[in-house]
């Protein structure tokens, strides 16, 4: 058993917005004072035979009341705490570039969260009423008719999901003011109670304005504001749609759309059901339920890496004992739908790798190469090289392809329905309407 002193005050970035909105970046300060030697921590659990246990807890520099050490160390600033979870997931990636002038900021933004929780934004001069903004909508109907996105309300320039994005940390709990953290003093930004209830943005399909659908998530409700289309696919695909962008379709990341089973193209005459990952009462925080696990070693705190474990898909899949996430070869199936309906997009002149034009002739090494990250939407590729017209279910199948592909779990997330999906839009696109080739056994129920 050692001391350990505690040399240094690690100076951290205090991040204040003012009222106006604006954010007021503070200095680093400089190092603290070298503190007094702290007590002798607390003895670690016995190691294994013939070696020593691991290091107790630091002693505390104010004698004793564990204040400032535990603020400072359990759970953010361990070695694998909460700050080097977050560090190692792409949540820390700046997203300068992502934030632009319109709706970008509602999730890549540092205050993104804060700014539609209070009720902030802006809407472009289409005479649009926005609702439902503080539970996560972004969709509103314009004037003319149009769908469009509220514009981000605040001020900030630096694009980041931090801790104070979906954190609310103030002056009375903020651990770098008050020098302590006691558990459950980190309230996240959206609320995660049993009532509570988060947005996508698909609304039924009777609806006659864009309230998108509710969805529960507890925890996972915080999740819902980012991760989905941005796209109310019930406006969105119309009678007759006009590829004219490669941009067409839902944004990067619509896991809270498939997850849901509300988000989909949903193809006239089918009904589509959920998978036990979203019914079963032991996924009621959805998504914290596998990307944040407890982690034992830092007093269960949640694992902000957002990587899922195997360990817990075990919990249910006892006799799985393979170390990747293709449970039941559930992947490697969806792996094999999905590139069918890819190659036959392929064939069909809907998918482009290009981001400009001339969108020129398919590069026959990308038909169905499984590349499905790198696929957007085909300007440009109909007679005369017109922009191709595309009926409701072709349309909707196109979607579907992008929705699956982009949520890049490869039919985890809901089992079921991405295989319900991926049924429905392989027979819309396959000639003469014909059964998938990949997914033996008839439409998955
Ligand atoms: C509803 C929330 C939301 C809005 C609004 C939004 N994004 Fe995103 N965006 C995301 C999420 C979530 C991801 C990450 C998806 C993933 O990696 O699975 C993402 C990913 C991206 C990526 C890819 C990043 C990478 O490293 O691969 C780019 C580029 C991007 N967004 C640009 C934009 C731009 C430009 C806008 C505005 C026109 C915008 N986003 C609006 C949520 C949003
Ligand atoms: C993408 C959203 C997100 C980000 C970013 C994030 N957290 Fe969390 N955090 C959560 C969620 C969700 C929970 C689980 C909430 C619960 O258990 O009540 C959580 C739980 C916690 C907890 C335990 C709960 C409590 O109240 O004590 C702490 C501590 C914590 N986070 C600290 C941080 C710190 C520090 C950072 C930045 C390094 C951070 N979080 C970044 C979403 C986030
Ligand atoms: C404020 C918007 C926002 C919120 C809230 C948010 N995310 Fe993200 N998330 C993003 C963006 C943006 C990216 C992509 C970052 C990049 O690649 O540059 C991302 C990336 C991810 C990734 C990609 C893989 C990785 O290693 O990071 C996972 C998994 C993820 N988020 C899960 C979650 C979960 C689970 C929650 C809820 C607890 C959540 N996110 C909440 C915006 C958000
Ligand atoms: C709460 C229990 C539970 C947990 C936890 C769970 N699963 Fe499942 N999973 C099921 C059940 C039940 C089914 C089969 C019926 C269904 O899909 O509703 C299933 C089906 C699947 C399928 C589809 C298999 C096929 O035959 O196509 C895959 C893939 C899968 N799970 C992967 C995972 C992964 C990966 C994890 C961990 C990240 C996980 N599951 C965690 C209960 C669970
Ligand atoms: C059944 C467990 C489970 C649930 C519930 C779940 N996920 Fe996932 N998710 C996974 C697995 C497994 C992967 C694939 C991870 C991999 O390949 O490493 C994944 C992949 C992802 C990715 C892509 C990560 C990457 O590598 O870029 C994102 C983003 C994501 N999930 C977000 C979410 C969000 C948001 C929710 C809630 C709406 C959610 N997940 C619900 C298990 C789950």
């Amino acid at each position: 058993m050692r001391d350990i002193r505690i040399s240094r005050v690690t100076a951290f970035l205090v991040v204040t917005v003012s009222a106006a909105g604006a954010f007021v970046v503070g200095a680093c300060g400089s190092d603290g004072e070298k503190g007094e030697t702290g007590a002798v921590g607390a003895p670690g659990p016995a190691g294994p035979v013939g070696s020593t246990g691991p290091i107790g807890l630091p002693g505390t520099p104010d004698g004793g009341t564990g204040a400032l050490s535990s603020a400072c160390t359990t759970p953010c600033h361990t070695f694998n705490g909460v700050v080097d979870q977050w560090r190692f997931s792409n949540h820390s990636h700046p997203q300068q570039n992502e934030i632009g002038g319109g709706a970008c900021g509602n999730c890549h933004a540092l205050d993104g969260i804060q700014q539609r929780r209070a009720n902030v934004y802006n809407v472009p001069p289409d005479a649009g009423v926005a609702v439902g903004v503080p539970n996560g909508h972004i969709s509103y109907r314009a004037a003319n008719g149009a769908t469009n996105e509220i514009s981000y309300g605040g001020a900030t320039t630096i694009g980041k999901i931090h801790c104070s994005t979906c954190h609310d940390f103030n002056t009375t709990n903020d651990p770098h003011v008050t020098g302590k953290y006691t558990a459950g003093s980190a309230p996240v930004r959206v609320p995660g109670g049993v009532n509570d209830t988060a947005i996508v943005e698909k609304s039924e399909a009777s609806a006659t304005q864009t309230t998108g659908q509710s969805v529960s998530y507890r925890r996972g409700n915080v999740c819902v504001f980012c991760h989905k289309s941005r796209k109310d696919v019930t406006f969105y695909v119309g009678a007759s749609n006009t590829i004219s962008n490669y941009r067409w379709g839902p944004h990067e990341g619509p896991v809270a759309d498939v997850y849901s089973a509300k988000g989909g193209y949903h193809f006239a005459g089918q009904t589509y059901s959920s998978s036990a990952h979203v019914t079963d009462p032991r996924m009621a925080d959805a998504c914290v339920a596998c990307h944040m696990r407890p982690v034992k070693a830092n007093g269960d705190v949640p694992d902000h890496t957002m990587k899922p474990t195997v360990e817990f898909c075990r919990s249910c899949h006892t006799s799985y004992t393979g170390s990747d996430f293709d449970v039941q070869g559930g992947r490697t199936l969806v792996r094999k739908a999905l590139t069918e309906l890819q190659t036959l997009l392929d064939e069909r002149g809907l998918l482009t790798r290009a981001e400009a034009a001339p969108y020129g002739a398919l590069d026959p090494d990308a038909i169905g190469d499984g590349q499905f990250h790198l696929d957007k939407s085909r300007p440009g590729s109909g007679p005369g090289g017109a922009n191709q017209v595309l009926d409701a279910a072709t349309a909707g199948a196109l979607y579907n392809y992008f929705i699956i592909a982009r949520s890049k779990d490869l039919g985890v997330h809901n089992p079921t329905y991405t295989k319900q999906l991926l049924w429905d839009s392989i027979k819309q696109v396959s000639p003469g309407n014909a059964n998938p080739t990949s997914l033996p056994g008839g439409r998955p129920q």
